[in-house]
């Protein structure tokens, strides 16, 4: 029986050619044992008649706030209430936009912004929009809502072009909701610990030792292990994104002392740590109260202390039922020196990124990693999203469990 059985699903489709596909993706939810409620664009219509999808469905399709012959109103916040997650497929570049800015003027955004669950947003459109500036930026910030982003596969198009922007199979989409549904409470009970972004070190008011990292990975890690029941606490360096699942509690620090001192507080209650933060090694000895300046006749030298190390502070204390993960990023001799960093902070996952690598490192959406293990075979994974990275990683973790 398909994880779908039972679920309350709202079917919302734009007006694109891809709403052909969507009677098909109806049909199989419906095969499922899901509850459809099909929501439609004013444009949708124009692509596909309601008749076809509430016969289908067996209900009557949504599209106006109200019926015109009755006055019925059409509750967008019932129905937002109401489903387990709402599918948008296909989504066009006009209603992506309208979601990412709260533009309410029809049932299907209303319903969008009313929806308390999960949201899967499969886009279809022309290879020239798809990567438009605009539609890019509407989807990144639609994800970075919490919404998740089926992403379109490539080849011929309407238009007769031939590139990205085709809707996903709807087989892959119910596969995706099936996915997401039968992973979702596997970290339910359990809490985590997520490090992420940079650290600080003071030298003067306005100075500080830094580095690159810009959060992304460790932030897609705590999403990741919300989205799947885990309640998650990410101390996090200074970055400038935020946490949308309300599972995760940041704290936020700047140096690595202060880093550690808040992972100690929260350690001993947690089953899992995965150490993502690029903590600085070096802290200037002293920090000057006022701004160092300029008119000096030396050169300030900047003598520097070692930071503690908080995974290996963390690999110490850990007792045997806890899961300590840590990163490496290298430059050369990659896998010695992960290997190394794994025994030596005795953890019992290590996870390397090399910064040879085109599309892996600090501040791209993207992520080549390998993962090892105590007792396994190092595993190398292909170039994806950090999204999809965070995925395999705590897929992973839930194996050691
Ligand atoms: N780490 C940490 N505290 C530090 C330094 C690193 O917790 N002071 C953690 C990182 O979060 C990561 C792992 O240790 O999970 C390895 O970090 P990395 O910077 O690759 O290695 P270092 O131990 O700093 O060694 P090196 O810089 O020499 O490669």
């Amino acid at each position: 029986m398909s994880i779908l059985n039972g679920k309350h699903i709202v079917l919302g489709i734009c007006g694109g050619i891809a709403a052909y596909k969507s009677v098909s993706l109806l049909r199989l939810l419906i095969k499922a044992g899901a509850e459809v409620q099909v929501v439609i664009t004013p444009a949708g219509k124009e692509f596909i008649t309601p008749v076809t999808l509430s016969a289908l469905s067996q209900k009557p399709v949504v599209s106006e706030f109200f019926t015109a012959n009755t006055g019925e109103w059409h509750s967008h916040v019932d129905l937002g209430l109401w489903a387990d997650c709402m599918v948008i497929a296909p989504a066009t570049a006009s209603t992506l936009g309208k979601m990412a800015h709260g533009i309410a003027d029809n049932m299907l955004v209303t319903t969008y912004l009313s929806a308390k669950s999960p949201v899967f947003i499969a886009p279809a459109m022309d290879l020239d929009m798809m990567r438009h500036p605009s539609t890019q930026t509407n989807l990144a910030l639609l994800a970075s809502y919490g919404n998740h982003i089926i992403e379109p596969g490539s080849g011929f198009l309407a238009s007769g072009l031939e590139g990205k922007g085709r809707m996903e199979e709807p087989e892959n989409i119910v596969k995706y909701l099936e996915d997401f549904f039968s992973k979702a409470q596997d970290l339910a009970g359990h809490h985590v610990l997520i490090t992420a972004g940079p650290t600080y070190e003071k030298i003067d008011p306005v100075r500080f030792i830094g580095n690159y990292s810009s959060g992304k990975m460790g932030y897609a890690l705590a999403e990741e292990c919300a989205s799947r029941g885990a309640k998650v606490t990410l101390v996090s360096g200074p970055v400038s994104i935020k946490a949308v699942n309300p599972a995760i509690t940041t704290v936020h620090v700047e140096s690595a002392r202060e880093m550690l001192e808040e992972c100690r507080k929260v350690f001993p209650e947690t089953d899992i740590a995965i150490m993502c933060a690029a903590v600085a090694d070096y802290a200037p000895a002293t920090c000057s109260d006022r701004k160092i300046k300029r008119e000096h006749d030396d050169v300030p030298v900047i003598t520097l202390v070692k930071n503690p190390d908080i995974a290996a502070t963390l690999g110490a204390e850990k007792n045997d039922s806890q899961i300590l993960v840590g990163f490496a990023l290298e430059t050369d001799n990659e896998t010695v020196n992960a290997e190394q960093k794994l025994y030596k902070k005795n953890l019992d996952m290590i996870v390397l990124n090399s910064m040879r690598d085109n599309g892996a490192g600090f501040g791209v959406d993207t992520n080549k990693v390998s993962i090892f293990k105590r007792d396994s075979d190092p595993m190398d994974f292909p170039l994806k999203t950090k999204a999809q990275v965070a995925t395999d990683i705590i897929d992973e973790i839930v194996k050691s469990l």
